[in-house]
C-alpha cells in the first residue's frame, strides 16, 4: 500500500515517520514549501538521534527516509491507497483538499482526516463517495504515542473501518472505536482534567502548584493539568474547549475558564512563550506547593471524579466501549488507570455521592450525575463486575 499525508506540520510529518517506518512508500504533501522542507529536515534529525542512541541501523534510518517523496502537488500522489489529510484545523479547507482528493486519486483509495474536532460527515459529505472517508485520530507525537481513535461517519463502509484499523494495528497502533461526536473519546473524556482545575483555581481553593502536586504526587498523572496546560500551549489549550464546549451547544460542564481566556490572549502561552501558570525564563523557580495532605486528597478526587463523570457519560451515549474508553485515556493520554476502572475501585455509590454533593452545593447543571452512574449504583453494580 502506498500512503499519501497532506499536511507536513507536527502531525502529518509524525504520521509520515509511522507509515514509512512501517515499510510503506510514503507521499508527504504541504502547500508550504517551507512547512515541506522543515519536515525532512526534522526527520533527518530524529533518525541521526535513534541511530546515535542504537536503537535504529544506520541503514533503517536511511530506508525510513528514503520511503518519503516530499511532493509539491496533491497530483504526485495518485497512486495512494490511503491518504490521510493533517493540514489546518478548518472545515472548509478540509474539505476543499477532500474534494481535490476524489479527483486525483483512484476510486477505491481511502480518503482520512486526523482532525481533532470537526465532524467526520461534514468532511465525507463533500465526497462523492462519502462512504470511503473515515477519521483516524493520532496523538502528538504520532511516532511515540500508541494510540490511534477509528473514527467512521454515519456514511463510512464498514469494509472501510475494517481496513484502515488493521492497517493501524499493522502500524503498532493501539485503535479504539469511536462515534463522530465532539472530542470523540480522549478529547471530550479528559475535558474536566484542565476544566475542573481551572475552576479549583478560579475560587481560590489552591494555586497551580498546589493543584500540580495533588494530581501528580496523590494522583499519580505524570503532569499536572497547569504543567500540561502551559506544555500544550494555553492558545491551542483553550482553543480545544472552547469548540468542543460549543459542539455541545454550550453545556456548561465544558465551558471554558476566563482565566485560561486572558492568559492566552496576553500571550501567556506557556513553554512556547516563556511563561504561562508558570514562569519558563531562566534562573525562575517554580513556586513549591502546599503539601497539605487532606487539601491534595480533596483537589485530586474532585477532578478525578468529574473525569469518572465525564468516561461514565461517554459510555451512556454509546461514543465507545468501556474498554475502549479506558484504553483511550491510558495509551493517548497517559493516565495511570482507565478511568472506569478507576471508578470500580473508588466506589461507585462514592461517585455518585461526591456528584450529588456537588451539584448540591453549585446548583449547577455543570455537576450533574451520568445516568449511568446512578443506575449502577442503584443495581449494585461495577464496570468490570
Ligand atoms: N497538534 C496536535 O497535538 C494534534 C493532535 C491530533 C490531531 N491534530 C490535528 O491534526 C491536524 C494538523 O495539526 P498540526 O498540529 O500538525 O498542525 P500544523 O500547523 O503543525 O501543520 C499543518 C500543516 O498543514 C499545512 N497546510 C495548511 N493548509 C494546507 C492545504 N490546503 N494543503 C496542504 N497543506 C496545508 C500547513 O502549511 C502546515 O504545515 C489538525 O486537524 C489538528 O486538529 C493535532
Amino acid at each position: 500500500m502506498k500512503i499519501g499525508i497532506i499536511g507536513s506540520g507536527s502531525m502529518g510529518a509524525g504520521i509520515a515517520q509511522v507509515a514509512s517506518t512501517a515499510g510503506h512508500q510514503v507521499y508527504l504533501y504541504d502547500n508550504n514549501p517551507t512547512a515541506l522542507e522543515r519536515a525532512k529536515k526534522n526527520l533527518r534529525k530524529v533518525m541521526d538521534r535513534l541511530v546515535e542512541k542504537k536503537r535504529i541501523e544506520t541503514e533503517t534510518a536511511e530506508a525510513i527516509q528514503n520511503r518519503i517523496t516530499y511532493v509539491d502537488s496533491i497530483f504526485n500522489m495518485a497512486d495512494a491507497n490511503l491518504v490521510i489529510e493533517a493540514i489546518i484545523e478548518d472545515l472548509q479547507i478540509k474539505k476543499a483538499v477532500f474534494e481535490q482528493m476524489e479527483d486525483v486519486l483512484e476510486s477505491d483509495a481511502i480518503l482520512a482526516s486526523n482532525t481533532s474536532s470537526l465532524s467526520i460527515a461534514s468532511i465525507a459529505a463533500a465526497c462523492k463517495k462519502p462512504e470511503r472517508v473515515l477519521g483516524l485520530h493520532f496523538f502528538n507525537p504520532a511516532p511515540l504515542m500508541k494510540l490511534v481513535e477509528v473514527i467512521p461517519a454515519i456514511q463510512t463502509d464498514p469494509g472501510v473501518v475494517a481496513t484502515a484499523t488493521k492497517l493501524m494495528q499493522d502500524w503498532g497502533k493501539i485503535t479504539v472505536l469511536t462515534k463522530d461526536t465532539p472530542g470523540f473519546i480522549v478529547n471530550r473524556v479528559a475535558r474536566p482534567f484542565y476544566g475542573e482545575a481551572l475552576r479549583i483555581y478560579d475560587e481560590g481553593m489552591a494555586d497551580a502548584a498546589t493543584i500540580d502536586w495533588a494530581m501528580t504526587e496523590i494522583g499519580g498523572f505524570r503532569m499536572g493539568p497547569f504543567t500540561l496546560m502551559d506544555y500544550i500551549g494555553n492558545d491551542v489549550n483553550y482553543k480545544v474547549t472552547e469548540t468542543v464546549f460549543h459542539a455541545f451547544y454550550n453545556d456548561p460542564r465544558y465551558r471554558p475558564s476566563f482565566t485560561q481566556k486572558r492568559l492566552s490572549e496576553a500571550g501567556y502561552l506557556g513553554r512556547k512563550s516563556g511563561k504561562g501558570y508558570y514562569d519558563y525564563s531562566e534562573g525562575s523557580e517554580k513556586p513549591a506547593p502546599n503539601q497539605d495532605k487532606e487539601l491534595g486528597e480533596n483537589i485530586f478526587w474532585r477532578i478525578l471524579v468529574m473525569l469518572i463523570n465525564e468516561a461514565a457519560d461517554a459510555l451512556y451515549w454509546k461514543i465507545a466501549s468501556r474498554d475502549d474508553i479506558d484504553l483511550a485515556m491510558t495509551k493517548g493520554v497517559n493516565y495511570p488507570k482507565g478511568l472506569l476502572a478507576w471508578a470500580d475501585e473508588k466506589g461507585i455509590q462514592h461517585c455518585v455521592d461526591t456528584m450529588d454533593r456537588l451539584t448540591e452545593e453549585y446548583q449547577e447543571d455543570r455537576y450533574r450525575c451520568s445516568p449511568l452512574l446512578r443506575k449502577m449504583a442503584r443495581e449494585g453494580k461495577t464496570f468490570y463486575g
